[in-house]
């Protein structure tokens, strides 16, 4: 029978030195494009993608994340009194179904294929999804959406991919592949953060995957890989070495490395242009400090 998806997991914890002094106080994702916190466009984007039953894999100082997708009666209440409807509406959106969301602790802080583990009470036995909140990507139909489909036919392993330049082979999961058939691809291997000159490919993984269970139990064997953590990569590549199916999918849309302060400036950018309220107001201050630093080159 063929298995829908309808649980994600957000690897939360991690501590996001890369944007501190902000992250001191704040969890990185609750740092905003524009006006929505990046956590809100990963849930939102699984929301699209028919996902029901959302699992945060949190770490100490994290509770904002908690209280963001709580619903907020005084908040509500004085919007509703003072007649602020559309706003009202925008914080209505971002309150939860009762025992829709889960916050579950990784204790220590040992990689990206623990912080899945720890979810593993929660999924059960079927397949579920992983977004990790700092690749943003815009797209007309949304990403997780496009792999969902891809999954009801597939029914095997699939991991969000994108070309990267060479040089960038060493920051990113990157793939070996098998057959390449446009937007998929059948892969015969996966290499965490590759050394220089190692990169089997420049097709690189991107935060967004759908994975049988099975892939759970290889995490259960707890291996430290690159950097020393416990690789999700690693844990994929596994399926294939047990003959099971992983493949890479290139998606529609624009991912922006929101765990970059350059990525995130950009998709802040850009977001804005696609606003009708700013865009007209950004497009010509943007053109005028352009217009400066021409002029004083
Ligand atoms: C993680 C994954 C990596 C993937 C990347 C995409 O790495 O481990 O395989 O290519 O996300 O953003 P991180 O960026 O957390 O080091």
């Amino acid at each position: 029978m063929r298995k829908k998806v309808t649980k994600a997991v957000f690897p939360v914890a991690g501590m996001g030195t890369r944007f501190l002094p902000a992250t001191k106080s704040v969890p990185k994702e609750i740092m905003t494009l524009v006006d929505r916190p990046l956590i809100q466009y990963a849930i939102d984007e699984a929301r699209a993608a028919g996902i029901k039953e959302f699992i945060l894999v949190t770490s100490r100082g994290k509770g904002a994340l908690e209280d963001f997708f709580d619903h907020a009666p005084t908040l509500e209440a004085e919007l509703r009194k003072k007649g602020k409807d559309e706003l009202l509406n925008i914080v209505k959106n971002t309150n939860m179904e009762s025992g829709a969301i889960a916050y579950i602790r990784q204790h220590k802080a040992l990689g990206l294929g623990h912080a899945v583990w720890c979810a593993k009470r929660l999924i059960g036995n079927e397949p579920f999804a992983v977004i990790l909140p700092d690749d943003v990507i815009a797209a007309e139909k949304p990403c997780l959406q496009q792999m969902v489909e891809a999954f009801e036919e597939t029914q095997g392993n699939i991991v969000a991919a994108m070309e990267v330049p060479e040089d960038k082979a060493s920051a990113y999961g990157i793939l070996d592949v098998k057959d390449d058939m446009g937007s998929m691809v059948s892969v015969k291997g996966m290499v965490e953060k590759p050394a220089k000159g190692e990169a089997p490919s420049n097709l690189a993984v991107i935060g967004r995957y759908i994975l049988t269970p099975k892939v759970l139990q290889n995490l259960n064997k707890m291996k430290s890989g690159a950097g020393g953590e416990i690789q999700l990569t690693d844990a994929i590549a596994a399926e294939i070495n047990e003959g099971r199916d992983v493949f890479g999918f290139r998606f529609n849309g624009t991912r922006f490395d929101c765990g970059s302060k350059a990525g995130f400036l950009q998709a802040t950018v850009s977001f804005a242009l696609s606003r009708p309220d700013l865009k007209d107001e950004l497009s010509r201050y943007l053109h005028e400090v352009v217009a400066l630093e021409n002029a004083a080159e």
